[in-house]
């Protein structure tokens, strides 16, 4: 019996501002944002993307007729709901005409949503494997203009589809988890913008992947050098580079080729910024679609962190896929994108604070397929 990754998509809007623009305005070194942070550009979400056109955007191209009616779950992992009832998921199912005999929810655990649905599909397609399961993983990420935040900004959407064809990665179903209840990254209800104890929240975050990653090794009898990557949720490069650190010397030559493939690993990240729950599934992407030197039967480690705080390590079997198609579709959506100033970046910014209720949104600038005209009478309009 197999399982995983069948199909993979991916969207983010077509703007973004440069890092060291951003750096001037704020009156920071460069190299802080570039090195220090390990960002180099920053998508930004304007208003007429939410998670559900962002999300619908990275599911048309990679979804046939046949799969949408073979889809008996759309599992919806953000953080960045639009609606405190209704699930992102239910919109999602009819603008993709996907069939209505579906299970369509959505699920919330910071930047871990959308690991907890790939796990609920594995299991789902374990039990019905003639059926498939889309799981995605999107988000706006704001932390306030001005705040040390700012530049681990970001946004866009991830959506794969699970089945037992898995042309991509195939999982195995062994993972190893650990949560507990802390303060460190947060957005109450009130505001879209989120609360941190930043530098708290990358100590949890490390002690979180030290602990299920050591407890994988443990549990399945397997060392470091058993696999051929490590990937890691990515809210700014740096904070993968720490992690990795903890656990491979830069400088130690038996880890060079693990170094090299996570140094593919945050290519399409250091240029989009935090996704949240499509981070790591981004990061993943950025691997395979960049990496010459992984072949079929490559081990890839996964960590998956939500801040709360939710962590989890897994791995999964690398497939002979065939990355160019991918890599072409990633490149042009982040290559196209609009370059912004940082003061048109700022007042597309504060647009995304207001809930443009009952006002249709200016789509002028935004050819994407999918997008968010407004909303009238309190319900949304795509
Ligand atoms: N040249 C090169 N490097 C420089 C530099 C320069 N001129 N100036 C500073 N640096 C380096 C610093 O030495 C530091 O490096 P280390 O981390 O290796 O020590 C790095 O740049 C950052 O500097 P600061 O720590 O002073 O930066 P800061 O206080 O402004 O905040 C941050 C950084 C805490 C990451 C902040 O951006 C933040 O709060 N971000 C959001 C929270 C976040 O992403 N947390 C990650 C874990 S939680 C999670 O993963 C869930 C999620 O998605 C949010």
């Amino acid at each position: 019996m197999s399982v995983g990754i069948e199909k993979v998509g991916f969207y983010t809007a077509p703007y973004y501002i440069d890092m060291v623009d951003l750096a001037k305005a704020r009156q920071q070194d460069p190299n802080k944002f570039l090195v220090g942070i390990g960002q180099k550009q920053q998508s930004v979400i304007p208003p007429s993307q939410d998670v559900v056109s962002m999300a619908a955007n990275a599911a048309t191209n990679i979804l046939s007729d046949e799969d949408k009616q073979l889809i008996d779950m759309i599992i919806f992992g953000t953080e960045t709901g639009i609606d405190n009832s209704k699930a992102a998921s239910m919109y999602l199912q009819s603008l993709l005409g996907i069939s209505d005999n579906a299970r369509a929810f959505e699920i919330k655990q910071a930047c871990y949503g959308a690991t907890a649905g790939l796990q609920m599909a594995i299991d789902y397609i374990t039990l019905h494997p003639d059926r498939k399961v889309i799981v995605v993983g999107a988000d706006i990420a704001r932390y306030g203009l001005n705040t040390s935040g700012e530049v681990t900004q970001g946004g866009g959407a991830v959506v794969m589809l699970i089945s037992n064809q898995p042309k991509i990665i195939q999982f195995d179903g062994r993972s190893t988890f650990y949560s507990k209840n802390v303060m460190d990254f947060w957005r109450p209800g009130y505001t879209k913008e989120a609360k941190v104890d930043g530098h708290y929240s990358n100590d949890v975050y490390i002690d979180f992947f030290n602990r299920t990653f050591k407890q994988f090794l443990q549990k399945f009898d397997l060392t470091i050098n058993d696999f051929s990557a490590l990937t890691f949720h990515v809210p700014y490069p740096k904070m993968g580079i720490k992690a990795l650190r903890s656990v491979a010397g830069e400088d130690d030559p038996s880890m060079e080729s693990i170094w090299h493939e996570f140094h593919e690993s945050i290519i399409y990240n250091s240029r989009v910024g935090n996704l949240y729950t499509g981070s790591l599934y981004l990061s993943l992407i950025s691997l395979i679609a960049n990496s010459d030197t992984l072949s079929a039967g490559d081990r890839i480690g996964m960590f998956s962190y939500g801040s709360g705080a939710q962590g989890e390590f897994f791995a999964g079997i690398l497939q002979d896929f065939d990355n160019s198609k991918l890599k072409h579709a990633v490149d042009q959506i982040i290559n196209n994108r609009n370059q912004l100033t940082i003061s048109e970046y700022e007042a597309m910014y504060k647009q995304g604070l207001i809930d443009a209720a009952n006002t249709a949104n200016d789509l002028s600038g935004d050819s994407s397929r999918f997008v968010l005209k407004g909303r009238s009478d309190d319900k949304l309009i795509y």
